[in-house]
């Protein structure tokens, strides 16, 4: 399978360098690199592209994932459509899959998984331990430091168990960095200490031995002072032999800022022998949109999926989203939208293209 993925790969590759040998993509690129959308709308599936270049392409969901009447149909058909992997962008976070001391709630993530599992998507959990969205019954509690431990087992080993066997990754440790590089403070590091990463690693993996265990941040994509942070730390876990598997970056950018050390960044993890996935790729503009930052968009994304490509390691890109409708971005960064590759009426934008015509 992985040989398979890895040998599609090289196919792709050597497409790339004599396209006409594999078909032309929809348009010539201008002297940009852009090419403008096909004028035949039938394109391929970006999953079938991304496959052929032997990566997954994801999206998370929540809220557009259960419209009702034609908009969630239409939702719910572009993203089996186009995507081969998705993440449950709330359902999966502790407040939500863990109410109550002793209740859980799996509905709204069983459905999530239910539905990726009948169109050939695999799903990353998403994510077991962070810093937010952590039910208020733990966080208003009083602990003792055993009965934390205690907590973080089981809420790992219930949730963990719940899904084994069906979800390709954990997010197992989300956001455990300041920018400057140190640890950041919240519920578990507070109590616990640094030994909470290593514990919640333990316990996902005796829960589900085949998922694979992702360590997660944003502004590590590039290389720099939290990325440093986070190569020492999962350097010192293997050391340990903590079963942490890969790295995810999350990939939350202003338009226009995309790292050049990017790919540089890819390889050094790569090289622990870890995988990588850009899990949560959205590109912000400021609004009003121009035509310019509408193609800066388009050829960032088409910089993140290109740094992806230069290594097997990378196995998956994840939009952190699937239109510009239901994106996060607009309620939490005022002044900014527009960050995915579908407008709010499904229509491609230059960045679906852009990705389009590296994948093809
Ligand atoms: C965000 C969701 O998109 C929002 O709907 C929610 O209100 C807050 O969380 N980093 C992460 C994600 O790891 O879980 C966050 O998701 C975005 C930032």
């Amino acid at each position: 399978m992985i040989h398979g993925l890895r040998a599609q790969r090289l196919l792709g590759a050597l497409c790339l360098a004599i396209a006409t040998a594999c078909g032309s993509g929809p348009t010539e690129p201008d002297d940009t690199g852009f090419s403008p959308p096909p004028s035949n709308p039938d394109t391929i599936p970006l999953r079938q592209l991304a496959q052929q270049r032997g990566i997954r392409i994801g999206s998370a969901v929540d809220a557009g994932f259960r419209y009702t009447g034609s908009q969630g149909t239409l939702f719910r058909a572009k993203l089996a459509r186009e995507f081969s992997m998705l993440t449950p962008e709330n359902d999966m976070k502790h407040a939500s899959i863990h109410p109550a001391r002793d209740t859980y709630r799996f509905g709204p993530a069983d459905s999530l998984v239910t539905f990726a599992e009948a169109n050939g998507m695999q799903v990353r959990g998403h994510t077991l331990v962070w810093h937010q969205q952590l039910a208020s019954w733990l966080t208003n509690g009083t602990w003792t430091t055993a009965e934390t431990r205690t907590l973080l087992d089981d809420h790992i080993r219930t949730v963990v168990e719940h899904y084994k066997g069906r979800l390709v990754a954990w997010d197992v440790v989300n956001e455990p960095f300041n920018d400057n590089g140190g640890m950041r403070s919240g519920f578990w590091f507070d109590r616990l200490g640094e030994a909470y990463i290593e514990q919640a690693f333990r316990a996902a993996n005796v829960a589900d031995p085949q998922a694979k265990l992702f360590l997660v941040d944003y502004n590590i994509e590039g290389i720099n002072a939290k990325s440093d942070s986070a190569y020492a730390l999962v350097s010192r876990l293997l050391a340990r032999g903590v079963p942490v598997h890969g790295i995810a970056l999350q990939g939350h950018f202003q338009v226009g800022t995309v790292p050049p050390t990017l790919a540089a960044n890819i390889a050094r993890f790569a090289a622990l022998g870890l995988r990588i996935h850009i899990a949560e790729l959205d590109v912000r503009i400021q609004l009003p949109s121009t035509t310019a930052t509408l193609q800066q968009q388009a050829n960032d994304y088409r910089d993140v999926f290109a740094a992806c490509l230069t290594t097997t390691a990378c196995e998956a890109v994840v939009a952190w989203g699937l239109t510009d409708r239901e994106s996060w971005v607009p309620s939490t960064f005022p002044g900014w939208g527009e960050p995915m590759l579908f407008t709010g009426s499904f229509d491609p934008k230059p960045a679906f293209f852009a990705i389009y015509q590296l994948l093809k």
